[in-house]
């Protein structure tokens, strides 16, 4: 089992003698319920740091809705059990009020990319997001730290704070991990009706598809509108948005650079998002 660190003030101390020795630090941030999607994080952390610390904390700040952070799954021993085999040499677990006491009074907010897609449909989520992330770096202090493509729109936000806030951290993106299905693997898809996991295949069948025809030059407009009724015919809505996007600025596309198609959708009362590349010519 990975050794659960807590409080602060323990961190510390461990990633000072760390430091001393010159051992370079990742992290990988988590809200927990790990799944092989955040193990694949750890592993490319293991792989390039002398030294991993996984931090968990379900940071009440980026809930946009109550009932969200209330139903958010909390597994604390079973994620240090599954961090065990995989060499971690922190699960960072810090408290509430140790992250946020009751007097605590800043807020990091980038604009531009929070105001879209998601910052759209989930008010405060990326300051929550942007906040808490300042905060773990400046727990943890590490050399890197890895974020997982699957959250697209706030690995582009970690970019740009750190570029913007001059963080001395490299941002290691990590792709996607899916299920045999191709559904992104996440925490709230525990939450899926037996029935709900089987429809939800539909999809990353139809975003696949939809960027195929996309990258076969057929028109952006038609082909998003015929991929939100397929989803709708296969039981998945309503669909928050469904929009093709620059990769970086989440801007409009340009012909030339990377795009990125992005989705976010309802099914039986689970939000899910997911997003795949688009090469545009
Ligand atoms: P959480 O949803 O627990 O995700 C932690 C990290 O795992 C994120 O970088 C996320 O993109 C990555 N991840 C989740 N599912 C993945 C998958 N199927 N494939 C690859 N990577 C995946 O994202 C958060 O927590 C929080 O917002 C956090 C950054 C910790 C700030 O609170």
């Amino acid at each position: 089992s990975a050794p659960i660190v807590r409080p602060l003030t323990r961190l510390r101390a461990l990633v000072r003698d760390w430091q001393s020795r010159g051992e370079s630090i990742g992290v990988v941030p988590t809200m927990g319920a790990l799944h092989e999607g955040h193990l694949s994080l750890v592993r490319a952390a293991r792989a390039s740091c002398d030294r991993v610390i996984v931090t968990l904390f379900v940071n009440p700040r980026q809930f946009n809705n109550a009932e969200d952070f209330a139903r958010y799954p909390r597994t604390e021993h079973a994620d240090a059990e599954l961090l065990g085999p995989l060499g971690v040499d922190a699960l960072f677990v810090p408290d509430a009020d140790e992250v946020y006491p009751a007097d605590h009074a800043t807020t990091i907010s980038v604009s531009g990319v929070t105001a879209l897609l998601e910052g759209a449909h989930r008010p405060g989520h990326f300051d929550g997001v942007a906040t808490v992330v300042t905060l773990l770096f400046n727990m943890t202090q590490p050399d890197r730290a890895f974020f997982g493509e699957k959250d697209w729109q706030q690995l582009q936000l970690v970019r740009r704070l750190a570029r913007d806030l001059k963080l001395p951290v490299e941002i290691v993106p990590c792709p996607c991990v899916r299920a045999e299905d191709g559904l992104a693997l996440s925490s709230r898809n525990q939450r899926l009706t037996a029935e709900g996991r089987v429809r939800a295949a539909a999809l990353p069948r139809v975003l696949f598809q939809a960027t195929a025809r996309i990258e076969a030059g057929e028109p952006v407009a038609a082909t998003l509108a015929a991929a939100q009724s397929e989803l709708e015919v296969a039981g998945i809505g309503p669909v928050e948005y469904l929009e093709l996007r620059d990769a970086e600025t989440l801007g409009e596309p340009q012909p030339g650079r990377p795009a990125r198609l992005l989705i976010a959708a309802w099914l039986d009362g689970v939000r899910l998002i997911d997003n795949l590349g688009v090469e545009l010519h």
